[in-house]
């Protein structure tokens, strides 16, 4: 086996004595550390990001796995991509984390990797590195939050907090109730507990064979995750040693697989952008319209919020993911590879935990087919998504006046009074609020209720915009309409009053005015200014790919194999 770092640590000249006195200098002696792979960590651990709290005790774990198995641990940090404290949205900085990793990894000695995720977007932004980097990688998860207590019952992290806002907003929560679910919200570390983005791209990178079988769903508090994370550490150098790369492991049987996995949980909208990106990267062809396929042809069987009524320690109790993958068994490639060296179905269990399990069996699911539509029509000429088992069944079919929100900020200033024109047959639109708009295609498209139908007791309504929501949310709600109104799509031509028909079984999405009147809408529509004319901001605008297209950015998408050469650097004098 030619290691990779060899050529810094046995290289020529100054180099060899130059890298070896780095590693002698970190601490390691030269008999421990020759010859042996080195297995960088990956980790995101900050306090900005609460989500990230229990890494370095999974760093730590890893690092003994690592030295246990022959291999050398180095820890690197990168940036941390806080979910809830991040703003805009962290969304724009997961291609940043991307292109952090994949650059840390291209420049320093590093034979294999393992990438430790936490929050929404770092499960992503690490998948989409390795992707690029195609060095032996494995995926560990913080896992998701214990639970805290509220009026005696277990909080579901998100979901509980869009669900009661409502009821705050409508006076129907006092003060102090308020500041009571506020305290046991979130009391844990970990991700939320629900099926929310980070929860989904756990199950997903599981599903997509990149990290240990059965390890997704184990809670951040609970020991297992250290010994998981201890033998993800073991298996990176085994990755090395066998030369078992991400390429070899995220093919589109792989993908396949996720899309089960992703349909029957009924999990975040996000994963249709994230999983976009991780294939883009890979050059494996995936659309929209696969999303669409698996939807429709797989039951929502897990028993989950926001879709369902367990949390994920209920799903881990269950047996976790291959308790799953065990009833959607004859829809899977089971012999898809797996970081842990062996196919995905030799993880199987042959029998269901007895007792309540939030696992539904086929024949009695959450919903038989059907928890995620595609949507196309005149307002969404390149796609739109609605996560129809967290919707209204009655609204799937809807045609309704629009009242347009033309920004976030007039959002925020409008949505509550008690003058806004709305009914219950209302189509709220959202635009601005996309990918090139913001930037960062933000979590705005769970356009609140506004208030005055709150109190009329009406808690759902067909909303529609260029932006993302949370996993953790539920609602009629479309999402991700492309083009964006920023860039010139339909969305920006909507006015007042324009009838909008949603139709979900004829997967349509349509604005009811005729072509002559956009066309004219076209000829005066100008786009909107950007704050940003500098910086990272400025770059992720010029440079970011549409929802259809993952919002990967165009340099890092190959176009062709030989785009998709990872092209180290030279050893030599710095
Ligand atoms: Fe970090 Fe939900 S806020 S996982």
């Amino acid at each position: 086996m030619k290691l990779r770092s060899a050529e810094w640590f046995e290289g020529r000249d100054e180099i060899g004595p130059q890298s070896r006195a780095v590693l002698r200098s970190l601490g390691w002696s030269e008999e421990f550390f020759r010859g042996k792979p080195v297995i960088g960590i990956a980790n995101s651990w900050s306090e900005l990001n609460n989500c990230s709290l229990n890494l370095p005790a999974l760093a730590a774990a890893v690092k003994r796995g690592v030295i246990a198995a022959g291999g050398i641990p180095l820890e690197f940090n990168t940036i941390a991509l806080g979910e809830e404290l991040m703003k805009p949205s962290a969304m724009l900085y997961r291609n940043l984390m991307a292109m952090e990793i994949e650059e840390t990894l291209r420049s320093y000695p590093i034979d294999g990797v393992v990438l430790l995720g936490n929050c929404d977007k770092t499960i992503p932004a690490q998948l989409m590195a390795a992707a690029s980097a195609n060095l032996p990688a494995i995926e560990v998860c913080s896992g998701p939050k214990s639970a805290g207590q509220w009026r005696g019952q277990p909080v579901g992290s998100g979901t509980a907090l869009w669900k009661y806002l409502d009821e705050y907003r409508a006076g129907r929560l006092s003060e102090e109730d308020w500041r009571g679910l506020e305290a046991c919200y979130s009391c844990s570390v970990g991700t939320c507990n629900t099926v929310g983005t980070a929860s989904t791209m756990a199950l997903i990178a599981e599903a997509l064979g990149m990290m240990l079988p059965g390890t997704a769903t184990i809670d951040a508090n609970d020991t297992r995750r250290l010994a998981a994370a201890e033998r993800s550490g073991a298996r990176a150098v085994e990755l090395v040693r066998t030369d078992l790369r991400p390429r070899q492991i995220m093919t589109r049987a792989a993908f396949e697989n996720a899309l089960r996995v992703y349909t029957a949980t009924g999990g975040s909208t996000n994963a249709v952008i994230h999983l976009l990106a991780i294939a883009g990267r890979l050059r494996v062809p995936l659309s929209l319209e696969d999303f669409d396929r698996f939807a429709a042809e797989t039951p929502v069987l897990l028993d989950v919020q926001p879709a369902g009524r367990g949390l994920m320690a209920d799903f881990d109790a269950a047996g976790g993911l291959p308790a799953l993958l065990a009833e959607l068994r004859d829809s899977l490639h089971l012999d898809a590879l797996t970081v842990g060296g062996d196919l995905l179905g030799a993880h199987l269990p042959l029998r269901r935990e007895s007792g309540a399990t939030v696992i539904r069996a086929a024949a009695e699911p959450i919903l038989p087919a059907g928890g995620l539509a595609v949507l196309r029509g005149n307002l969404a000429p390149r796609g739109a998504i609605i996560r129809t088992v967290t919707a209204a069944p009655q609204l799937l079919q809807h045609r309704g006046p629009a009242l347009v929100f033309d920004s976030y900020e007039d959002l925020l200033a409008r949505i509550d009074s008690p003058d806004l024109p709305v009914t219950a047959e209302s189509v709220l639109v959202l635009r601005n609020a996309g990918a090139v708009a913001v930037p960062g295609l933000p979590e705005w498209g769970s356009i609140p209720v506004p208030r005055k139908l709150l109190l009329a007791g009406i808690n759902d309504i067909v909303r529609v915009s260029d932006s993302r929501m949370s996993g953790t949310s539920a609602g009629t709600i479309v999402l991700h309409v492309a083009p964006e109104a920023a860039i010139g799509g339909p969305l920006a031509l909507v006015q007042d009053g324009d009838l909008i028909d949603l139709d979900v079984a004829g997967r349509a999405l349509r604005l009811l005015v005729d072509d002559a009147e956009l066309a004219r809408r076209r000829s005066a529509w100008t786009p909107p200014a950007f704050p940003h004319r500098r910086g990272y901001p400025r770059l992720y605008r010029e440079h970011v790919l549409q929802p259809d297209a993952g919002c990967d950015f165009d340099f890092l998408r190959p176009q062709s194999d030989d785009d998709m050469e990872f092209i180290g650097p030279v050893v030599g004098r710095s």
